[in-house]
């Protein structure tokens, strides 16, 4: 039992070393453009082969420098943001985070197991690139597009364009759509993996895009909420601000990666815009049910910053229309996403 839970607490401490990372930027493009050039085309079994593989390289990014420690972390405006690295290396949560004072093993089992299960790792946003862009774009906190969410006639909640708004074991569905945002929570237990419809559109999405050309692979999938806890506030203690890490990392229970609907291609990084792969996935991906959930200029509805390489799943006849609306998610359905 003991050696068992030793291993859980190794193997948890392992993902969040390889999780709070960040990608080299030049690696990360230089992976998805010369690969999909450099290779003649492979039949669609070759092409699943491929994700294996993406999956596997993931797990081997080196990632020392955004791991939260004492020593490493830039000194902070408020002590209660920082977390903290004993001498055995085991790291206890600061600031605001619903773990703070935890450390991975006084996790429940139930929690050690949801965080290690946790597969595919990524990086939001690489920080230097980020840094760059951040100045360029104004730092909005409150939406400048408000909702007005209301009840119905029957008593029922409906969002501003009429969307029947239900809560289902937390969760919540705006006219039937699963919804995570900075006003739309998940419980701390929800979601377990890549949703299979979505790793299935994926696939198709992959094997038209590798027909183009292009060479699409998934570098983030399915997040728990104790991995993307760690994210956050692993980026919270790099960047010194909270303010400045809500414009592109979600808090744990807010990230829509928690829903096994949404996935990161190819590289979270500035320099991933543009691209030939970046401008393929903006064409064709409502053609296979995604959409670009965090669009160019839509940050004060999304609450995100332009994200081209986040595609949410939302089936392919919504995902059309979404698209065709040039309209972003919050607003197609009529919410806010801010923090209340
Ligand atoms: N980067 C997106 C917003 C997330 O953290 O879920
Ligand atoms: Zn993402």
């Amino acid at each position: 039992m003991d050696k068992l839970k030793l291993s859980a607490a190794v193997c948890a401490a392992a993902l969040m070393l390889a999780g709070c990372g960040s990608f080299d930027e030049k690696d990360a493009v230089s992976g998805s453009t010369v690969q999909a050039k450099d290779e003649t085309k492979v039949p669609l079994i070759v092409v699943e082969t491929r994700v294996q593989e993406t999956e596997n390289k993931e797990e081997e990014i080196p990632t020392e420098e955004v791991v939260p420690s004492q020593t490493e972390a830039p000194v902070l405006d408020s002590p209660m943001t920082e977390s903290e690295k004993s001498n055995d290396g085991t790291i206890v949560l600061g600031g605001e985070s619903p773990n703070v004072g935890k450390t991975l093993t006084q996790m429940s089992v139930q929690e050690e197991a949801a965080y290690s299960n946790n597969q595919p790792m990524g990086n939001e946003v690489d920080p230097q690139s980020f840094n760059n862009y951040a100045n360029d774009v104004q730092n909005t906190q409150e939406p400048v597009v408000e909702q007005q969410v209301e009840n119905n006639e029957n008593g029922e909640q409906v969002s501003g364009n009429g969307y029947k708004i239900e809560t289902v074991n937390g969760v919540t569905y705006v006219g039937g759509i699963l919804i995570a945002n900075k006003s739309y929570s998940l419980p701390q237990n929800y979601g377990s993996g890549l949703d299979p419809e979505a790793q299935r559109a994926f696939n198709e999405m992959q094997a038209a895009a590798w027909n183009d050309g292009i060479n699409l692979y998934i570098v983030s999938g399915y997040r728990s909420y104790w991995y993307q806890d760690q994210l956050y506030w692993g980026y919270v203690n790099t960047r010194g601000s909270q303010a400045e890490v809500d414009r592109f990392s979600a808090r744990a229970g807010f990230s829509e990666h928690q829903t096994g609907l949404a996935m990161d291609l190819n590289s979270a990084s500035r320099s991933f815009e543009g691209t030939p792969e970046a401008l393929w996935i903006e064409q064709h991906c409502a053609d296979y049910g995604f959409i670009i959930r965090y669009p160019d200029g839509k940050e004060d509805i999304t609450g995100f910053m332009y994200e081209p390489w986040h595609v949410r799943y939302l089936g392919k006849d919504l995902a059309r229309q979404v698209t065709d609306s040039g309209q972003c998610l919050e607003e197609y359905l009529g919410i806010n996403s801010y923090y209340q």
